[in-house]
């Protein structure tokens, strides 16, 4: 059969770009009744346009307590899937449907199952970087920001399989001193890249500066931060510490706000392992002002998940926000 070219849809040709997309976005979301949620790792003209910017624990709260009509969601997948789970009558988009994750990629449910099906006393708590399928698997929700006081609620004899970042498991271990908490063993693909060995000759090129670093990072890395913390955490302490210079060991897009909040002080990016600028997360950086424009104006790509599934994932993020 002689199929016809599809004609190139008038709604998403890119010659169709309004000259000023900042004004046309703002205008769009005031025709949409739309907010803007931003992760903190987003480009900064993306962060400077959102309603409310934020760390994961944040911006799900924000997605949990908003009445606006739509939510276009600047950051992840599983960020965006999680405004979806809290809000089934909203619109949720997500500016390029590829932002993903390599946490959430690397755990899929039927290999987290083989594995849980080892552990069968213990009970699971997740990251919240996980698709909706682990969510449904898991008893609680964790983010950075609250891991630690919710592993801490379980009873001490409670065995805990924790996934899906190996690294976050292992410094709460660290930091709970449980040991009866088994970790999975994924990672995320920016936080493993920084390398001990830059850090050490930053370090010694700047002997005043202070490393901050997000619990994703490799206990290499850890081992040598003055704080470890979510990225709302790490932005706070720069903003509040005496200290002037900062080695940030996280994606650099926190650097924004600290400057905005510190800008007399002085942040450095943590180095990665070759000097490569592999540090910011190539998912995060698919959402630019075009896509965000083109979500607004398309009402696409939606974020959508069946009933069911979303019910059961539903159940362990509302145990989490009431712990939080
Ligand atoms: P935060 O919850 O600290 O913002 O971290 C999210 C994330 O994806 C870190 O890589
Ligand atoms: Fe996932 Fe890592 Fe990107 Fe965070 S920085 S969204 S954990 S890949």
């Amino acid at each position: 059969m002689l199929r016809l070219p599809l004609a190139q849809p008038e709604a998403t040709a890119p010659d169709k770009l309004p000259l000023d997309l900042e004004d046309a976005i703002l205008q769009l979301r005031q025709q949409r009744n739309a907010v803007i949620l931003a992760h903190y790792y987003q480009d900064s003209e993306v962060q400077d346009l959102a309603d409310f910017v934020g760390d994961s624990l944040q911006l799900a709260q924000a997605a949990q307590r908003t009445k606006a009509d739509v939510i276009l969601f600047c950051g992840v997948h599983f960020m965006a899937e999680t405004a979806k789970i809290l809000n089934p009558t909203r619109t949720v988009l997500l500016p390029d449907l590829a932002a993903g994750c390599s946490l959430a990629d690397g755990c899929p449910p039927e290999k987290l199952r083989l594995w849980m099906d080892r552990y069968p006393d213990h009970t699971l708590v997740s990251y919240i970087n996980c698709s909706a399928a682990v969510k449904a698997m898991s008893d609680c929700i964790v983010t950075s920001s609250n891991a630690e006081k919710i592993i801490r609620s379980y009873p001490a004899s409670q065995p805990i399989l924790f996934a899906p970042d190996q690294h976050l498991g292992r410094w709460l271990i660290r930091q709970t001193g449980r040991d009866n908490m088994v970790v999975y063993p994924g990672s995320c693909m920016v936080h493993e890249i920084f390398s001990e060995r830059e850090l050490v000759r930053l370090r010694m090129d700047h002997p005043r500066a202070q490393v901050l670093a997000h619990p994703e990072c490799d206990e290499r890395v850890l081992r040598h931060a003055d704080f470890v913390g979510s990225t709302s955490a790490i932005i706070r302490y720069a903003v509040d510490s005496p200290a002037q210079e900062f080695i940030i060991a996280t994606e650099p897009g926190v650097i924004h706000e600290m400057q905005k909040r510190a800008p007399g002080k002085r942040f450095i990016p943590a180095p990665a392992e070759g000097g490569c600028a592999c540090n910011q997360c190539p998912h995060m950086r698919l959402n630019t002002l075009e896509k965000v424009y083109l979500a607004l104006r398309d009402l696409s790509p939606e974020v959508t998940l069946p009933e069911d599934l979303r019910l059961r994932a539903l159940r362990p993020i509302e145990k989490m926000l009431a712990l939080s």
